[in-house]
């Protein structure tokens, strides 16, 4: 626990050395660890490649350093305690000892399927621990993993394994949400016909459904288990092999695999969790995230069991069966430490403060957000009411790509101030820019988010295309990794993001890339063309916004809408699909054929002030006629 800042002029020094000696810096954090072999250097990089390599020809297994490392002092400790959908049913405790085991003999049934080092493997589960324990036997064999969130569609999921070429597919024969029962097993076998690298499918049995196993490819997880050695010898790995690939969207084409590498991952997300969190040996931790997205890998699953941390696991969602139910789990487990995304704050605020009142949450110590900006508003009320105005609030900025958290505050450490994630971590280097690139100095000034020096945990890749990594990510501002978000740095110099700059929407914490959403609704046969903004949500955060020219024949307007929803829902999944279809009859295009954007996203919002110049467009009639056809009154 020595790497815990304890002040913050503790904070302070330790930022100034990490940014004046970052290798020294960090081959001090990474000391921490087991390594099989030690590093040669602790790092090269540049951006231009962009190459950029942590503790190279270093070996070692992460999961080594949560189980091995651990075992001799934490051994009995509660590592993963598991909250179920339904309440009625029973919870689950399992420790160290007992997930070293399970992570042991699923390590043993990956090989004796075939798994070896480097294959890809796709996990397609609920949120139950061995959603986990797929994750962290991969890890053990040096297989690389790559979770698709199960709310997806079949044709994500088969996008997704087409891109990494993945061998086999572990998923459950159905997934609990709330008052739902989905059939995963069903959507997988649909995304299979789409594909041809998947020789196996182990299916995890959680809801009993009846499914169809295919002879010859398909087996059931507690049958595979049941032959296997609990005892395991980890594969060993080079810092820089590859752990997981994670899909996000981006504001062109479709998901890129993003790749994360061994020990920056492991030392990264291991450090940040702890001075983030503060956590204390005693502590339950519980992040309610999925771990079909980054917060649920680094923050549900590595940070937390890096740090020998007792994580929980919720299968269910906020409301079901009440509006309580997190605020029950709270007290029900005693949870020192709250991570959660500002969407499902405001949904719960909108409850009021009945569904609080049977609880105490007096167990907390530290509240946590992620994943969007959160207004002032959702801030107090959490603050308020959650933390009960006794616990620091900790708003975390960060990405899939940076693979842990940049910029917030450290728990009672820092000063809260609302809405702004404040202040870097150390090792990390924010700077602004304005849209040349010029570095925007001192305070006050806002402008476009970029990170100048390398940190541990960013991404290396995107899997199979370097190109378009350097593209998206390395080119707007050469020599700088672009975030896509916009910030400003107050007077005080604490940081405030303010959103995507770029073509991607926040849906409830949600990423989604407008072009993916429009490729989705173009293949509505009766859709000629289509255009796809956010607005803003008042639960969501953001809105998603689709404008579509039709041939309307034969149609209603209102069976075009429904019909377009439906088409989203299906070829990417529920969290894709538009709140809002305007059927149009032109879109509003420069005369260089590109869609006007800006106006889209004003008439969205209903804020039809401020249009500014409509007269260069190839079509100025166009913009009266969405406006009315979106009911606003032009006045
Ligand atoms: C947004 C989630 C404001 C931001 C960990 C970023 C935030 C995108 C915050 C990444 C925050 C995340 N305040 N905005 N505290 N956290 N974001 O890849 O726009 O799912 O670029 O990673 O979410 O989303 P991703």
């Amino acid at each position: 626990m020595s790497q815990k800042i304890q002040s913050l002029s503790e904070y302070f020094q330790e930022y100034q050395e990490s940014i004046q000696q970052p290798e020294e810096f960090w081959s001090r954090i990474a000391k921490n660890f087991h390594w099989k072999k030690p590093w040669d250097s602790v790092l090269s990089w540049n951006f231009d490649g962009p190459e950029v390599k942590w503790f190279e020809n270093a070996q070692l297994n992460i999961t080594e350093n949560i189980f091995e490392r651990q075992l001799s002092t934490h051994g009995e400790k509660t590592a993963i305690l598991w909250e179920p959908n339904d309440p009625k049913e029973p919870e689950r405790s399992i420790s160290y000892n007992e997930l070293f085991e399970l992570t042991c003999q699923f390590s043993n049934a990956l090989e004796s399927q075939g798994i070896q080092k480097g294959d890809r493997v796709i996990i397609y589960m609920p949120m139950i621990p061995e959603a986990a324990i797929a994750m962290l036997a991969c890890a053990r064999v040096g297989a690389v993993h790559s979770v698709v969130f199960a709310g997806f569609s079949s044709t994500a999921l088969a996008d997704r394994i087409n891109d990494c070429e993945a061998k086999m597919v572990l998923t459950s024969d159905g997934n609990f949400r709330g008052a739902k029962n989905i059939p995963v097993k069903e959507v997988v076998d649909e995304a299979l016909e789409k594909t041809t690298t998947v020789d196996k499918v182990i299916v995890y049995q959680r809801t009993q459904e009846s499914v169809t196993m295919k002879e010859g490819r398909d087996l059931w997880w507690h049958e595979l288990i049941q032959s296997e050695s609990k005892e395991h010898t980890a594969a060993t790995l080079d810092a820089e092999d590859l752990l997981f690939i994670l899909y996000t969207s981006g504001s062109t084409g479709k998901p890129k695999g993003v790749v994360h590498t061994t020990a920056g991952y492991m030392v990264y997300t291991h450090y940040s969790f702890l001075n983030v969190f503060q956590y204390e040996q005693e502590d339950v931790y519980w992040c309610t995230a999925d771990v079909g997205w980054i917060t649920g890998h680094s923050y549900i699953v590595y940070g937390p069991l890096l740090a020998g941390a007792t994580t929980l696991m919720f299968e269910g969602v906020p409301t079901y069966p009440t509006a309580g139910r997190f605020w029950e789990i709270v007290d029900k487990y005693q949870v020192n430490q709250f991570y959660t995304a500002p969407t499902a704050i405001r949904a719960l605020q909108a409850y009021g403060l009945e569904p609080l009142e049977p609880y105490s949450l007096s167990s907390l110590k530290v509240i946590g957000s992620v994943g969007e900006p959160i207004n002032e508003e959702a801030w107090h009320w959490y603050h308020d009411h959650i933390g009960k105005g006794k616990c620091p609030l900790v708003d975390t900025w960060w990405q899939t790509e940076t693979g842990g958290i940049m910029i917030s505050p450290l728990a009672g450490i820092t000063p809260n101030k609302p809405a702004h994630a404040s202040l870097p971590l150390p090792g990390i280097q924010p700077i602004l820019v304005d849209a040349e690139g010029n570095e925007l100095k001192g305070n006050n000034v806002e402008g476009n988010l970029c990170i100048k020096f390398p940190w541990p945990s960013m991404l290396r890749t995107t899997y199979g295309d370097h190109k378009r990594c350097k593209d998206t990510y390395f080119s707007t501002y050469p020599g700088l990794y672009f975030t896509g978000d916009g910030a400003k740095r107050d007077h005080d110099g604490y940081l405030r993001i303010l959103g995507r700059v770029d073509d991607v929407i926040n849906v409830s914490g949600h990423r989604m890339g407008t072009a993916e959403v429009e490729n989705a609704i173009n293949e509505h046969p009766k859709v000629i063309e289509s255009a796809v903004v956010g607005f803003p949500h008042v639960i969501k955060g953001q809105g998603i916004y689709a404008y579509a020219i039709c041939d309307r024949e034969g149609h209603t307007d209102e069976e075009l809408i429904q019909e377009i929803k439906d088409t989203v829902r299906k070829i990417i999944g529920p969290i894709a699909k538009p709140d809002e279809v305007q059927i149009v009859p032109g879109l509003p295009k420069t005369r260089s054929g590109k869609i006007m954007r800006r106006i889209l996203r004003k008439v969205a919002s209903k804020d039809i002030s401020n249009l500014g110049d409509t007269s260069t467009l190839l079509n100025p009639e166009i913009v009266d006629q969405i406006i009315n056809g979106a009911g606003i009154k032009n006045s």
